[in-house]
Parts: structure tokens; C-alpha cells; sequence
């Protein structure tokens, strides 16, 4: 908690807004996107906000498999449906931000690494219902959950994978190429480095890598300053809780760290 409120100071003393920025590409991408309100979304805020309900009402509980990374809500691996809702799934903002991002790029193969039930996937999904959409899982029982909500509200352009990422990711990456992907799964050092290293030959130029809880704790920060160094990373953008970082050949390599 302590670790997580210097974080915040220090990224509220060097961060800036649009103000500050000097390259239209993400001058544009946050005057237009991350601080873009949703009201003219209304119908796909509703579907959002349903979804999002219909689990926080539901009491019904599960076994959740622990893949090591450990929480700071939960003591027990027996969980309510409505307790993992609303402890592990993204925030409503950030899944504003999550679909803005998808609307705004237009992504048309996207991976997302950690689905739990779903929420994320749904704004990935109604972000662009052309896009075709892969989500890794681990735990069968929350995957079985997300597989009946995306099965409720019709969203018919989401594939779930089941099992551990060590084994679905390497043929995940094998198989496609991706113009976005969402790395909200295992938030330790070792594992993000290793799954961002392991998904980079399926970008592109336009590819997007949005991580999420980039100041959770030391480790993910030290992950994320990997990445942003990496040579392929052009521009990266720190908003405290995601980092999103792209490809563009065409502009030089910039860190930027924005408040939204
Ligand atoms: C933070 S949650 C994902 C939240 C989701 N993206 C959202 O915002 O709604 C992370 C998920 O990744 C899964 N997970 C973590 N480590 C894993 C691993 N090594 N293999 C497979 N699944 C894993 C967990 O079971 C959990 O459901």
C-alpha cells in the first residue's frame, strides 16, 4: 500500500497532459481516445453495465486454481462470483478506457492474457464486434463462467483458451498475429517480460501491448521499465495504472506519462 502511494506521488509529479505532449500521434490517441467520455456509447455502456451486474448479483461460489501470483483480497481459494467481480475484474473506468482504445484503433486480432470473468473481454469485444478475439484462462471454473456471460449477452467474436499460460501462449503465438493485446495475467516481473518477449514477433507496426497494473509492486515496475527500454518499443505511455506501448518505426523512441 505504502509502495503504491509513492509510486502514485512520483508519477503525479512527473506526469502531464495533453499540454505536455509534443507528438500529435499521441496527442491525438489522448485528446481523442483516453480522454474521450462515452456519451454517445449509451447502448454499449448499458451491455457493459449489465454484464458487470449480472455477476455482482450473482452469490453462487467456485474454486478458483492459483497460478501463484497471488492476491491481496482473497484468503481462500473458495470465492464468490460476485467477490471475484468485484475485486479482480477491470474498474468501469478503465473498461471505458479499454473499449475507447479498441474503437479508436480498430484492432482486427486481438489477445487478451488473463480473462477471470470476463469483464475486460466484453469492452474488448463491443470496442469492435469485427474483431476476432483470443482470451487465455487457467482456471477452468472461471473460464466456464466467462464462456456462459459471453454465450448471455451474445458476444460471438470472443474465443476462450483453457489452461496454463506456459502452455496456451506458445501456440496462441505461433498460430496469429495480433494488433492488440491486453497483458493482465500473471503480474510478476519474470512472467510479464516473458510473455511480452514472447508475443513481440506477432506485432506489427500499428500493434498496440496495453499492461496492466504497470505500479502494482516493484516487480511490475521493473517489468515495465524493461519494456519501454526494449529496442522494438517506439512510444510508451505511462497512465500509472496501464503501460501501453507501440511499434511505429516511423517515430523515434519516446516515454510519455499522462494523467487521465
Ligand atoms: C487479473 S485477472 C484478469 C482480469 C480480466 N482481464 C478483467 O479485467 O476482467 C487474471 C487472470 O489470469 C489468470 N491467470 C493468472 N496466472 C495464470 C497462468 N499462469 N496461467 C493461466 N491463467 C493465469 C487468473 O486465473 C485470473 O483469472
Amino acid at each position: 500500500m505504502y509502495y503504491s502511494l509513492i509510486s502514485y506521488i512520483n508519477f503525479l509529479i512527473n506526469s502531464t497532459n495533453q499540454h505536455g505532449i509534443h507528438s500529435p500521434f499521441v496527442y491525438d490517441f489522448t485528446t481523442k481516445c483516453l480522454y474521450k467520455k462515452n456519451k454517445n456509447n449509451r447502448q454499449i455502456i448499458k451491455l457493459l453495465n449489465e454484464y458487470r451486474k449480472s455477476l455482482l448479483s450473482n452469490k453462487n461460489t467456485i474454486y478458483i486454481t492459483d497460478f501463484g501470483a497471488g492476491s491481496r483480497v482473497f484468503k481462500s481459494n473458495k470465492r464468490s462470483i460476485s467477490a471475484i467481480a468485484k475485486n479482480v475484474g477491470i474498474s468501469k473506468k478503465r473498461s471505458n478506457s479499454l473499449f475507447n482504445i479498441v474503437q479508436y484503433f480498430k484492432p482486427k486480432q486481438i489477445l487478451e492474457i488473463g480473462t477471470s470473468l470476463g469483464i475486460a473481454t466484453t469492452c474488448l469485444s463491443l470496442g469492435n464486434t469485427n474483431a476476432r478475439i483470443i482470451t487465455l484462462e487457467g482456471c477452468p471454473e472461471t473460464a466456464k463462467i466467462a464462456k456462459n456471460q459471453y454465450k448471455k449477452f451474445k458476444l460471438d467474436n470472443i474465443k476462450i483458451q483453457v489452461g496454463e499460460f506456459k502452455d496456451t501462449l506458445p501456440q496462441i503465438v505461433k498460430k496469429n498475429k495480433f494488433d492488440l493485446i491486453y497483458f493482465d495475467g500473471n503480474h510478476k516481473k519474470e512472467a510479464t517480460i516473458n510473455y511480452f518477449k514472447q508475443c513481440l514477433p506477432t506485432a506489427n507496426k500499428e500493434t498496440v501491448f496495453i499492461f496492466d497494473d504497470i505500479h502494482w509492486n516493484k516487480e511490475m515496475e521493473q517489468a515495465w521499465e524493461y519494456i519501454k527500454n526494449h529496442k522494438k518499443v517506439t512510444v510508451s505511455i505511462d497512465t500509472f495504472h496501464w503501460g501501453i506501448v507501440f511499434f511505429r518505426k516511423e517515430q523515434p523512441k519516446e516515454h510519455f506519462i499522462i494523467k487521465v
